[in-house]
């Protein structure tokens, strides 16, 4: 449909990997998140171990709002699972991702182009973040984390709907790349802990002009789930 990757990079990734296959095929539970050193903010779960590792790849939707800054208002993103790549090619997995997302046209939807990622053979989609009202206080929104279309259909607990507990501006461009973050999980049995790391793009630029419509910025993030009964 549209070239996404250099010749280059696709034969390294198809040497060095395995065809992706069921999360349970590939055991991420001792893996050591990669949070950045000299910080708190975010903290590895020392009573949790991670169940899942996907790229989220969607948009962040942003307000306007009257003081002429724009204002997160949720997200929208499929997540792919990268379990069964080796770990030390997680974040170019990400990239491959990213990168292939930022030069797709506008009318290929997130879902669509994890079809098209050669490093995929083919993807195996966990499920879908978006975001709902917030259960506990009926107001604002919340993040969800929900495999029950996907990957653990037939499960209606195998969500998640998280509370920010952290959110680190992401240590490498953090005027491209949005906050690294650390949530716990209020509702739903998916996991207890969930992290949104290796953040790429996803800002809004600094200003607008009040009343101006919502925009939609493409990102990708790896989500490392830790917990949860599945
Ligand atoms: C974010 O934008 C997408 C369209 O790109 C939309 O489908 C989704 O409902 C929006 N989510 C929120 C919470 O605004």
């Amino acid at each position: 449909m549209f070239a996404i990757l250099p010749l280059a990079l696709l034969t390294s990734f198809a040497l060095a990997t395995p065809s992706i296959k069921r999360v349970d095929e590939c055991d991420v539970s001792s893996l050591i998140i990669p949070l950045p050193s000299g910080q708190t903010t975010l903290v590895a779960p020392t009573n949790f171990t991670p169940t899942f590792i996907g790229v989220g790849v969607g948009v962040q939707n942003y307000t306007c709002g009257t003081t002429g800054t724009y204002t997160n208002v949720g997200a929208l993103a499929e997540i792919v699972d990268i379990s069964c790549f080796s770990e030390s090619l997680f974040d170019d997995v990400t990239d491959v991702i990213f990168d292939a997302w930022e030069a797709a046209p506008t009318s290929i939807t997130a879902a669509e182009l994890i079809n098209t990622l050669a490093i995929f053979d083919p993807p195996f989609v966990l499920g879908q973040h978006y975001f709902i009202t917030n259960p506990i206080t009926g107001s604002g929104l919340s993040p969800k984390w929900d495999f029950t279309s996907a990957s653990l259909k037939g499960h209606p607990d195998a969500f998640a709907v998280g509370a920010k507990v952290g959110d680190l501006p992401a240590p490498t461009d953090s005027a491209t790349n949005i906050d690294w973050l650390q949530l716990n999980v209020v509702q739903g049995d998916l996991a207890n802990v969930i992290f949104r790391i290796q953040t790429r793009g996803g800002q809004p630029p600094t200003s607008c002009t009040p009343g101006s419509p919502e925009i939609f910025i493409r990102y990708a993030a790896q989500y490392w789930l830790y917990g949860g009964s599945f």
